[in-house]
């Protein structure tokens, strides 16, 4: 059975100069996750935020009443290991990174829950999803990408409809508690297809930081999943 869906805001849209007010407006607007891109110049042609900043960030990731709001890390890095448990110790909640990223998948992500973290793997458009034969029952989110990583404002790539259905099979299948997020392109007038293909967890930057009301946006986003 679907979750309770889950929309993660993606800072990588919003205005750096501010970022902690970001954080707490977006999540004033709604957000049940802060999505945090990290990009090494390396593994994609972009650079963001590193440790340093979601340290920073952590103490505004709580609602008004202080309820905690979870970071989630997506490393878009090269290697994985040092800079995931960096991310650990600086407040992440959920870590996920690029399998294709990293010489020992099984390690990373035994590097990433033995700091506490919940662990995830993401999947660029074009990568096969056979790794999951081997470690789906180790990890506790899966990131499917419909863009290709390394920029916000991109169109969604449909492709990942189909790979987003092939997931969710193989997690009913493996019967485990498993989060199944799509990242890239998403917005209130495509994001009833996405959760009909399957996912329960959303990620989207410019279609909502690109907006003036962020609440708008993600109560339309609310609504079309309703
Ligand atoms: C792309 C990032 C995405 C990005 C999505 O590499 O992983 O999280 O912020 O941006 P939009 O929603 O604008 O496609
Ligand atoms: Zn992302």
């Amino acid at each position: 059975m679907p979750k309770t869906y889950r929309i993660a805001p993606s800072i990588l849209s919003a205005d750096f100069a501010r970022l902690g007010e970001e954080v707490r407006n977006v999540i004033a607007a709604g957000a049940d996750w802060v999505h945090f891109d990290v990009m090494d110049n390396h593994y994609v042609p972009n650079l963001t935020f590193g440790p340093m900043v979601c340290q920073a960030l952590k103490p505004h990731a709580k609602r008004p009443d202080g309820t905690p709001v979870p970071i989630d890390v997506h490393l878009m890095i090269q290697p994985v290991d040092a800079l995931a448990a960096a991310f650990a110790e600086a407040g992440a909640d959920l870590i996920s990174f690029h399998p294709d990223a990293s010489g020992h998948v099984h390690r990373s992500i035994q590097a990433i829950k033995s700091k506490g973290c919940q662990a995830g793997l993401v999947f660029n458009p074009a990568q096969p999803l056979d790794v999951l034969d081997w470690v789906i029952e180790d990890i506790d989110l899966i990131l499917i990408m419909s863009v290709n990583p390394g920029f916000g404002g991109q169109s969604f790539i449909d492709s990942a409809l189909r790979k987003t259905e092939a997931v969710r099979r193989r997690i009913e299948a493996s019967g485990k508690d498993i989060r199944l997020e799509v990242d890239g392109g998403i917005k209130a007038d495509n994001i009833r297809r996405v959760a009909d293909a399957g996912a329960d967890t959303f990620v989207a930057g410019s279609a909502i930081f690109g907006k003036p009301d962020y609440k708008a946006v993600i109560d339309a986003m609310r609504k079309a999943l309703a």
